[in-house]
């Protein structure tokens, strides 16, 4: 398949813009800078120059392929609600440029959406809209996309790790070095799902390849690790004290992360497995941050 992928030159794209290209795809990448373009044209990918606010470039790019992985997203989170927005105008444009065939788009989401407090699965669809939780945009675009005809799936991510980033826990290794303590929220029982990168990008070529119209996939190799065992693993590495904040302290603790830090949010993957015969194989969570490049002192 011919496959334009947004954000083929961020931290998943380029793991997914390997796998497609190892597994006999062709990769058309977004790419916004010529730095982006050079790393794209150096992993055997093609290179479309474009943007997420350019939305002739998205339609241009999409109506010239066989399938669509939209990955791309503006990680400024003082401007989340407005991001979130161009993520919906730009699924919207991709969804425009496909429709009348049934080539596949797949959007991203986030585990953490779906239903906190509770275990969630693929057949659940967000508890709440975008009013309340901003990223439930990409969704309902998704949804709005998939109410025209066309052949679109989620897939929701959890913490995508390796030893380089840790999804929002590399944002928590910052804020534990510049605080001087390595805090959780209350008891810390509170879990977040976890994927390994390379099991993430597998997933997403499975999709593409073989996924159904309308389903959600979660790429959850762990449904949840205690945010606790987070913080004393980084306050270990970081020679730093671990402490317990109330949900009020969080807030002045973490910053904007601290909406996140008390989220109790386990994901199952299991009729992901079933449906697409997807077997993550880790490393886990835990072990990569035990490697982590960011907790060297
Ligand atoms: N990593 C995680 O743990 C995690 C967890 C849940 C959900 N997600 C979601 O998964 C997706 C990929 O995440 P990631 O970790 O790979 O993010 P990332 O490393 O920050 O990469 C973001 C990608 O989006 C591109 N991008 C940013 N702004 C753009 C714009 N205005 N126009 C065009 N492209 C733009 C970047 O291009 P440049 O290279 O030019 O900057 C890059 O390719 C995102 O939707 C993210 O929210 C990730």
């Amino acid at each position: 398949m011919r496959v334009f992928v947004t954000g083929a030159t961020g931290f998943i794209g380029s793991a997914l813009t390997n796998e497609l290209v190892n597994a006999g795809h062709r990769v058309l990448g977004l790419a916004r800078s010529d730095e982006g373009a050079k790393a794209l044209t150096a992993v055997g990918a093609q290179v479309h120059r474009g943007s997420l606010e350019d939305l002739a470039s998205l339609r241009s790019a999409a109506s010239k392929s066989d399938g669509v992985i939209h990955l791309a997203f503006i990680h400024d989170f003082a401007k989340f609600q407005e991001n979130c927005e161009t993520d919906r105008r730009a699924i919207e444009a991709l969804g425009a440029a496909l429709s009348g065939s049934d080539r596949p788009l797949i959007v991203t989401s986030g585990t953490g959406i779906v239903a906190p407090g509770r275990l969630s699965t693929e057949e659940d669809a967000p508890a709440v809209s975008s009013a309340s939780i901003p990223r439930v945009a990409s969704e309902e675009a998704a949804a709005a996309v998939r109410e025209r005809g066309l052949r679109v799936s989620v897939v929701r991510l959890p913490q995508v790790h390796d030893r380089r980033r840790q999804g929002l826990i590399t944002y928590a290794i910052d804020i534990a070095r510049q605080k001087g303590v390595s805090a959780y929220v209350g008891d810390g029982k509170n879990r977040w799902p976890a994927v390994h990168l390379l099991d993430a990008a597998r997933l997403y070529r499975l999709v593409i390849e073989k996924g159904g119209a309308g389903a959600r996939y979660h790429a959850v190799a762990e449904e949840g690790v205690p945010l606790r065992q987070i913080a004393e693993i980084i306050g270990r590495r970081l020679n730093l004290s671990v402490v317990s904040k109330s949900p009020a302290e969080a807030m002045e603790h973490f910053g904007w992360l601290g909406v996140f830090a008390g989220h109790d949010s386990p994901a199952s993957s299991a009729l992901t497995r079933e449906r697409l015969g997807w077997h993550p194989v880790g490393p886990a969570l835990i072990a990569d941050l035990e490697r982590a490049d960011k907790l060297e002192i």
